[in-house]
């Protein structure tokens, strides 16, 4: 198949940027690893021993990262659309989470268990016609705050994604009505023409 400009600049992208080479060095799944150790430098809300629930893992760097923070005594249930690798510690769910078997399904595996963080980089397929990506991206982050309402801890942390556009400011709002610290970070390893931004919500009221 021809290569249109846009996969050709991806492409070169892809393969000149320092933190694809940084992650194959260190044996990181993914360059989104970087965002999480810059977050968790600045934040701290992953320690030993928690239970973290990771929406749109795969292909698991984050997994990778939680694990070496949370250690043995933690566990990470990952889920993704994606099929992935296992990863230590990590329980996975391969399905779309805004399909209500997959939500139940995410639910059954906590049996009840209240979670400490949650993170989600969840990014739907963009077909980069900004009027369809918004709405999915935020439909997406309400049915993560849903599962925020659901089953987190009192005090426990939400980080995720965030896409700025329309239904953002709402959704940001919600939040900090929701927890005692918000913070938006566009963390160094996020690329200058995304739009996404990383909410680290913090303490749960
Ligand atoms: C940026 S990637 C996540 C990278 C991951 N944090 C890592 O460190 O490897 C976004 C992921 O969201 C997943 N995704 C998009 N829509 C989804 C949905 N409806 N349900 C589950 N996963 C979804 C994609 O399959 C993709 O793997």
């Amino acid at each position: 198949m021809a290569r249109t400009k846009s996969s050709a600049r991806w492409l070169r992208e892809h393969f000149d940027d320092p933190y694809v080479k940084q992650a194959q060095k260190e044996g990181y799944r993914g360059r989104a690893a970087y965002k999480l150790i810059e977050l968790q430098k600045k934040y701290k809300i992953l320690k030993p021993g928690q239970t973290v629930v990771d929406l749109g893992a795969a292909p698991g760097s984050w997994c990778q990262v939680t694990h070496t923070l949370i250690g043995t005594s933690g566990k990470i249930i990952a889920l993704d659309l994606l099929p992935m690798d296992s990863l230590p510690g990590t329980t996975i769910i391969t399905g779309d989470f805004s399909s209500d078997e997959v939500y139940q399904q995410l639910l059954d595996t906590l049996q009840g268990e209240p979670v400490d963080v949650i993170l989600c980089d969840i990014a739907p397929n963009m077909s980069g016609i900004k009027s369809v990506d918004q709405p999915r991206g935020m439909y997406l982050l309400e049915l993560a705050f849903d599962f925020v309402l659901k089953a987190l801890k009192p005090k426990g942390h939400f980080l995720t994604k965030g896409f700025q556009g329309a239904g953002f400011d709402d959704f940001a709002k919600n939040l900090r009505s929701h927890f005692n610290d918000v913070h938006f970070v566009k963390p160094e390893a996020s690329r200058d023409r995304s739009p996404e931004i990383y909410l680290v919500c913090m303490d749960q009221k």
